[in-house]
């Protein structure tokens, strides 16, 4: 059975004292809910914090970046092994704001991927067209080639590890959502065209996350459909009470 996954992506919000205040009532609040992983992911300088915050609880702590060189002079990054010192053990990687913004390349993208598992990190790896591309109908290939150039280097055990999460661009922060059809889709589409280079064990074992302007009043439509297994939570993730209602909307 794969997991069930409602992660916040926090981007750069949150300073220490927000972050002290976030996950202080993200604790009071949460009812854990069986079989539902419930990850945050802090900006760099409060993962730290954090993790030790939330140490005794079932909630996991995830990088938003990371650099995929082990050490040196790479002013202002961080490396996989400086994650894992202080407990962080899952990253982000491939996000579009990164790829768009900052032009992580599908290659550099394959290379911190393998950074993250030679340090045995969780990757939750996203994907997803712009809104040109759907409004062309390229979105499956969009996909299928970031699939393919991010991660199909590996091999099927190395799969375990992966978590995707497929974030259309055009309903990142704009109040437009997939339609729960659309979002369903496209995970099928995901977990088939793994199934067709690892066999289906790999791609019914893979974990596939939606993102994209979920909120508590859409959550449940959308974690309802068969190929979708959470979320990936930006806006709605800053407010504990959303966040959680999100959770509970398995
Ligand atoms: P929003 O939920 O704010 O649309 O952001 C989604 C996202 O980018 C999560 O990584």
């Amino acid at each position: 059975m794969r997991d069930k996954i409602v992660a916040g992506n926090w981007k750069m919000n949150n300073d220490l004292a927000q972050t002290e205040d976030l996950l202080g009532n993200i604790k009071n609040e949460l009812k854990p809910k069986e079989g539902v992983r419930v990850i945050v992911a802090p900006p760099f300088t409060n993962l730290y914090h954090a993790f030790e915050s939330l140490r005794d609880r079932p909630v996991d702590v995830a990088a938003q970046n990371m650099n995929e060189n082990k050490s040196g002079a790479f002013t202002g990054e961080v490396s996989a092994q400086m994650l894992t010192s202080i407990g962080v053990k899952t990253v982000i990687l491939g996000h579009s704001e990164r790829r768009a913004i900052y032009k992580e390349t599908d290659e550099l993208l394959a290379k911190k991927v393998d950074a993250a598992l030679e340090n045995e990190m969780e990757v939750i790896f996203c994907v997803g067209e712009e809104l040109h591309e759907r409004k062309a109908e390229k979105h499956f290939d969009v996909v299928r080639t970031q699939l393919e150039k991010g991660l199909f280097h590996l091999s099927a055990a190395q799969w375990e590890k992966v978590i995707i999460a497929y974030e259309p661009v055009w309903a990142i922060g704009t109040g437009e959502t997939a339609s729960p059809e659309q979002a369903q889709e496209m995970h099928a589409f995901i977990r088939k065209t793994i199934s067709e280079k690892y066999g289906q064990q790999v791609a019914d074992e893979v974990s596939i996350l939606y993102g994209g302007s979920v909120k508590p009043d859409n959550a449940q439509e959308i974690f309802a459909k068969e190929d979708v297994d959470g979320g990936l939570i930006g806006g709605a993730s800053l407010k504990a009470g959303d966040f959680l209602a999100i959770v509970n909307a398995f």
